[in-house]
């Protein structure tokens, strides 16, 4: 196996492939803004382009409120904390540690429930049976922008009075039948990690459906402030500062065009793997306006004649660095593996995607010459 810093020296030399890189906005243009914040000494504390990022969002992602936040993990923890979420908290053990994470810093207690094999995401007939008295909400995940069942999901929450948080990290300008996904639900939250479609370097956003939680949010993401001299609740600093809001309205320009070219490698991945034995990927979903945050393939070592890990480690051997992305789960970590939702038994299906899983490189600079060498080592892994 390789070690990290052997790894980046690794990718450094070898013109390697990675799994994504970040959407970086015109130097020149970005250097404008920063002179305008240098100028106006106003770097933080919402200001001027705080306001014109959250309004450009608001358009862009079709939604009547968000809220800018630091990182995409801050506005998990302070969407629980605004709906006064108690108890048991319902959860998919297939994402990014942030999300059972933040459940854990309110006090709350994961309760894990397997995921749907066709969309990685939380299955929602298995939701009923992990309700309890002490269940107060459901926080699913939009795995790799694929919409959870938001319908069915609702149906439940109604029927037994839970609020529903919907992790979208990855959701970035996702459509279902030309409405947003981020409308679901009591709220959703957003990354804008440079990793993401979307990025401002860190970065995230808390999306809701009425200008009095708006406010509230925007008290609890600067400590609970509501005034000069109020402070209204516990909150936390989670702001985000002018520099990267500057940054993100000139990446809110070029979006579309690099989920453009997103959804030209996964037709690329798609046409090419379609027929290989052992190798399943998600498709596009009817109705859905995806954005093609990751290229997920899944491996089975019996039909492919090579183990998930095997072709993990000949991609790098090729200078193609894929991420395991969602593995290992969340629910083996050691804050939670003691949990009994958390034993594999009861998570069949995440226990094998987990383990099957590589997302491949994807993003909006990856050259035809990149993608086919990727083809190529999938394809032909023994070569
Ligand atoms: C599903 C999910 N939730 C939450 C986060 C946390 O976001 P951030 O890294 O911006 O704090 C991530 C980040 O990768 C994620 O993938």
């Amino acid at each position: 196996m390789i070690k990290k810093n052997e790894l980046q020296q690794k990718i450094k030399n070898s013109g390697g492939i990675t799994v994504t890189s970040p959407l970086l906005p015109p130097l020149e243009e970005f250097t404008e803004l920063i002179e305008e914040i240098w100028a106006s000494k106003w770097v933080t504390n919402m200001g001027r382009f705080h306001r014109q990022l959250e309004r450009a969002l608001a358009e862009y992602l079709k939604v009547p409120y968000l809220s800018l936040f630091t990182n995409g993990t801050l506005p998990l923890l302070t969407a629980l904390q605004a709906l006064d979420i108690k108890g048991e908290v319902i959860t998919t053990p297939y994402s990014f540690v942030a999300t059972t994470h933040a459940i854990w810093w309110n006090g709350c207690t994961p309760v894990f429930v397997d995921i749907e094999e066709d969309t990685c995401s939380i299955d929602p007939d298995k939701i009923e049976a992990a309700i309890t008295p002490c269940t107060t909400a459901i926080m699913p995940v939009h795995c790799y922008g694929h919409p959870v069942k938001m319908n069915r999901i609702q149906e439940i929450a109604d029927q037994y009075g839970l609020k529903v948080i919907y992790d979208a990290a990855h959701a970035f300008g996702v459509e279902m039948d030309g409405e947003s996904v981020l409308n679901a639900g009591d709220m959703s939250t957003l990354s804008f990690h440079a990793t993401k479609v979307y990025n401002t370097l860190e970065g995230g956003a808390l999306v809701m459906h009425d200008e009095q939680t708006k406010r509230h949010i925007d008290h609890l993401k600067n400590f609970g402030f509501a005034g000069e001299t109020e402070v209204v609740a516990p909150g936390i600093n989670s702001k985000m500062d002018e520099v990267r809001c500057a940054y993100g309205l000139l990446n809110l320009k070029q979006v579309d065009a690099a989920i453009e070219a997103r959804r030209k490698v996964a037709q690329r991945y798609r046409e090419a793997f379609r027929g290989v034995p052992g190798i399943r990927f998600l498709e596009d979903m009817p109705g859905v306006r995806h954005n093609y945050s990751y290229f997920p393939i899944f491996v089975d070592a019996k039909e492919y004649g090579m183990t998930r890990d095997e072709l993990y480690f000949r991609l790098q051997e090729h200078g193609i660095f894929g991420r395991r992305y969602f593995y290992p789960l969340i629910s083996t970590f050691n804050t939670y593996r003691s949990l009994p939702s958390a034993a594999p038994a009861n998570l069949p299906v995440a226990t094998k995607v987990a383990n099957e899983v590589i997302c491949l490189p994807m993003h909006h600079a990856l050259s035809e010459d990149d993608i086919e060498r990727v083809v190529s080592v999938v394809k032909n892994p023994k070569k």
